[in-house]
C-alpha cells in the first residue's frame, strides 16, 4: 500500500498546527498519525494510500445520508450553477427555514449562521440580551463550539486533550459562565436557589454526546424546564448533534421538552457548513434588524449550504427512516456489548436512540467524571485494531459512533464480527 497520508501529513504538519483543521483528527488521542481521505461515497472513506473504511464518523455527525448521496451532490451542483453566494436574500433560505419550523415547533423563528459555534455563541448574546441578566450555566463535559464564554469544562477534543479550558480565554470571558455536572438537577437546584435571579440561560446537550453518549436521567431535562421557568431564565438546548439525528424533530420531538431557544448545525447543513439558532418568536424579535442584538454573516445562508440542507432533511422526512437507522444503530451497539462481553472486555455502551458510544469500562456512565473514567488505552488500542480490519470509528473515546443510512445490515454484521475479533485480542493483550 502507498504511504502518500503520511507524506501529506508531513507537509501538513508545516502548514498547520498539528497539521489538520480541527484538533481531534490528528488522532492525538488514540496515537498514531491520521489518515488522508481523497473521496468518499455511501458508508466509505477512501485514503490517499488506496484503503477503503467503513465509516462510522460521519463527519462527526453530518452525514446521516452517507456520502456524496446523490440527491445532495445534485442539489449543490444545480446550486452552484447559478451562483455560489449571493449576499441578498434568496429563496432557499425561506424553503429549509420553513423545513426546520415543521420539523421543531418550539423554532418559530431562526436564524442561519455557518457552524454550530456561532449558533451557540449568538443564542448565548441573545439569551444575555433577552433577559438583562448575565450568568449562562452549562455542564462539565458538555461542549458547545470553541466560544469563550463556554470554554469551561468543554467535552470534546477538550476532554480528549485534558484541557480544562484554553490560554487565551479571558477570565473575563468566562466569568459569567458556570458549570455544573450533568444529569444533577440538585446541583442546578442548589445553583439557582443561591444565583437564580442572575442566570440568563442554561445550555445543554439534551443527550451529552461529547463526553460520549450521556443520555439526560428521567426527569433530568423535564427538571431543567421547570426550574428554569421558575426563574425566569431560558432554556437552550444546544441540537447540533442531535437535532434530526435521533429523530426529524430531534431530542426535543423526543423527550416532550420545548427549549425557549435552540441551536442547530452537523445534519441540517447536508455536509455542508451551516448553523443555525432559532426560538421563540418574540425572543428572535430582538435580534438585528428586527431588535438591537447585533449579529451577522457574509455567508450566512448560503446557497450551496441551503440547497444541501433542502436535499437532506428530504431525503430524512420519508416515512420509517429514523426506525432504520435506530434499527442499525442498536445492532451494533448490542453487538459490541456482546463482543466484549464474550471477549470479557469491561464495556458500557451508551445508546440515545440513534447514536451510542462504547465506554470501555463497567459502567454505569452518567456523567463526565464516569465517563474520565472509562480505559482510554483500551479504546486506542479497539480502535487501530477496527481500522487495521478496514473500520474508522472516532480516534477518540469521548465521541459517538454515527451510523448513516448508507450503511445496511450485513455491513454492521461484518463490522460486530471484525469487533469480535478486536475485543479478543484486546483481552489477548495482542493490540
Ligand atoms: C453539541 C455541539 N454544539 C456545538 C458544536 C460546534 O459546532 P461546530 O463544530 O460546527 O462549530 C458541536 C461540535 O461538535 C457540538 O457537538
Amino acid at each position: 500500500m502507498e504511504n502518500r497520508s503520511h507524506d501529506l501529513f508531513q507537509q501538513a504538519l508545516k502548514l498547520m498546527p498539528g497539521g489538520v483543521n480541527s484538533p481531534v483528527r490528528a488522532f492525538g488521542a488514540v496515537g498514531g498519525e491520521p489518515f488522508f481521505t481523497a473521496r468518499a461515497e455511501g458508508p466509505y472513506l477512501y485514503t490517499e494510500d488506496g484503503q477503503r473504511l467503513v465509516d462510522y464518523v460521519s463527519s462527526w455527525g453530518p452525514l446521516i445520508l452517507g456520502h456524496a448521496h446523490p440527491a445532495v451532490v445534485k442539489a449543490v451542483a444545480e446550486a452552484a450553477a447559478h451562483g455560489t453566494s449571493f449576499g441578498t436574500p434568496s429563496r432557499l433560505e425561506v424553503e429549509l427555514a420553513a423545513r426546520i419550523k415543521a420539523a421543531m415547533p418550539a423554532v418559530e423563528r431562526m436564524r442561519m449562521v455557518n457552524s454550530g459555534t456561532e449558533a451557540t455563541m449568538s443564542a448565548i448574546r441573545l439569551a444575555r440580551a433577552a433577559t438583562g441578566r448575565r450568568l449562562v450555566v452549562k455542564f462539565i463535559g458538555s461542549y458547545h463550539g470553541h466560544v469563550d464564554a463556554l470554554m469551561v469544562s468543554a467535552g470534546s477534543g477538550m476532554a480528549t486533550l485534558g484541557i480544562p479550558s484554553s490560554p487565551g480565554v479571558t477570565a473575563g470571558a468566562v466569568a459569567d459562565t458556570v458549570a455544573v455536572p450533568f444529569n444533577d438537577l440538585g446541583a442546578v437546584e442548589a445553583l439557582f436557589e443561591r444565583r437564580g435571579a442572575e442566570v440568563a440561560a442554561v445550555i445543554v446537550e439534551p443527550v451529552a454526546g461529547n463526553m460520549g453518549v450521556v443520555p439526560g436521567r428521567d426527569g433530568f431535562l423535564s427538571g431543567l424546564r421547570r426550574i428554569t421557568e421558575q426563574h425566569s431564565a431560558l432554556l437552550i438546548f444546544d441540537e447540533v448533534i442531535t437535532g434530526f439525528r435521533l429523530a426529524y424533530g430531534g431530542a426535543q420531538s423526543l423527550v416532550g421538552v420545548r427549549p425557549d431557544l435552540t441551536c442547530l448545525g452537523k445534519v441540517i447543513g447536508g455536509g455542508l457548513p451551516v448553523g443555525a439558532y432559532g426560538g421563540r418568536s418574540d425572543l428572535m424579535a430582538l435580534v438585528a434588524p428586527e431588535g438591537a442584538v447585533y449579529q451577522a454573516g457574509t455567508l450566512s445562508g448560503n446557497p450551496l449550504a441551503m440547497a444541501a440542507g433542502i436535499a437532506a432533511l428530504d431525503q430524512l422526512a420519508v416515512a420509517g427512516t429514523y426506525q432504520r437507522l435506530e434499527e442499525m444503530a442498536a445492532m451494533l451497539a448490542d453487538g459490541l456489548a456482546a463482543a466484549a462481553a464474550a471477549a470479557g472486555v469491561a464495556l458500557t455502551v451508551n445508546r440515545a436512540w440513534t447514536i451510542f458510544t462504547p465506554f470501555f469500562s463497567a459502567g454505569p456512565v452518567e456523567d463526565f467524571a464516569a465517563a474520565q473514567a472509562a480505559s482510554r488505552e483500551h479504546y486506542a488500542r479497539y480502535f487501530h485494531g477496527m481500522l487495521k480490519g478496514g473500520v474508522f470509528v472516532a480516534p477518540s473515546q469521548f465521541e459517538a459512533v454515527f451510523v448513516s443510512l448508507a450503511h445496511s445490515p450485513e455491513l454492521i454484521g461484518e463490522t460486530v464480527a471484525l469487533s469480535r475479533r478486536v475485543m479478543a485480542e484486546l483481552a489477548e493483550g495482542r493490540h
